[in-house]
């Protein structure tokens, strides 16, 4: 299969490169492909000619959206669409990835596919509206939504930002002590295990939209207190509120994702957060 990587130096688009390696694979990072400009979109396809475009481009920073909505829905909702458009002319698939904030986390139990969206913020609302492009302009489409996202390439090495596990082991050492929302649950999921899992669904041609994260679910200040006892870091885990914390994006509570319809497509469900950080942690020498 020829495949298509955009956004590809990012945590999820670094791990795919390394899980479809048997493919004819082009991956072009942000610097080679911007993904709002649809004339570059037209050129990659006539040089690739891609089977699949996975889209792994998004501008997540969730305040920061608040204060840049144009950026925001640039990258996440029109962008998407030049893809979706691209893709739909040559018949070629794309994956596109989106999140659980576009829920609005009052929930009391996971989330599935079918449950309605309502998200609380700019950057929910600009992956919910993307996911809406995506689906009206590409037949032949998977949409992701996962949660909590971790891999190597948010280790800080690139010169980009620390993903949240790097950010905790950073702040814990030099302070000893953090303070962390204790009421956002979540499932803290490697980008190592979504990109197999992703590369499976890809090679078996399946089209929808998934819930795909690890298992199990945490909160933020216990997904830190796993963190600090693994690596062994004796800082305080002070555990605060959302409301408390105040941040500029509201935030869904309660944010697990059901993950059962990819049960139903069969194969083994992703492992438990805490085995896949064990295993992340390892790799990273921290252990
Ligand atoms: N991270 C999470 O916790 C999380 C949770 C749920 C869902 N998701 C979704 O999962 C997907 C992958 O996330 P990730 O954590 O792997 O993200 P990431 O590490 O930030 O990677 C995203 C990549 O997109 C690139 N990019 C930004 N704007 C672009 C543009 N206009 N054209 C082309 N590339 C562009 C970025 O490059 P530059 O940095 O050079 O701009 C970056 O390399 C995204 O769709 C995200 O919304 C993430």
């Amino acid at each position: 299969m020829r495949i298509l990587i955009t956004g590809s130096s990012g945590q999820l688009g670094t791990d795919l490169q390394t899980t479809l390696t048997h493919h004819e694979l082009t991956v072009l990072p942000h610097s080679q492909l911007d993904i709002g400009e649809r004339a570059s979109v037209d050129e990659a396809f006539s040089a690739y000619r891609p089977d699949v475009v996975i889209n792994t481009a998004a501008y997540h920073k969730v305040d920061e959206c608040e204060a840049f909505p144009e950026k925001t829905f640039s990258v996440n909702t029109v962008a998407p669409r030049n893809l979706a458009e691209a893709c739909d002319s040559k018949s070629a698939k794309l994956v596109h990835f989106s999140t659980n904030f576009v829920f609005d986390g009052n929930a009391d139990q996971p989330y599935t596919e079918e449950d309605s969206p309502a998200p609380l913020s700019v950057y929910g609302v600009s992956k919910l509206s993307g996911e809406h492009l995506v689906r009206a302009t590409s037949p032949k489409h998977l949409i992701v939504r996962t949660t909590g996202l971790y891999g190597k390439a948010g280790s800080g090495s690139a010169g980009k930002g620390l993903n949240f596990v790097e950010l905790m082991i950073k702040l814990g050492r030099e302070r000893g002590k953090v303070t962390v929302v204790d009421d956002q649950i979540m499932t803290p999921t490697a980008t190592a295990d979504l990109a197999q899992k992703v590369a499976t669904l890809v090679e078996d041609d399946v089209i929808g939209t998934y819930h795909i994260t690890n298992s199990g679910a945490c909160s933020y200040a216990e997904f830190t207190r796993s963190i600090f006892e693994k690596v062994g870091i004796k800082a305080d885990v002070t555990p605060t509120t959302t409301a408390e914390y105040n941040s500029p994006a509201r935030r869904p509570l309660y944010s697990v994702l059901d993950n059962s319809r990819l049960h139903e497509l069969g194969g083994p469900p992703l492992r438990l957060w805490e085995e896949a950080l064990q295993d992340y942690l390892e790799s990273r020498c921290y252990l």
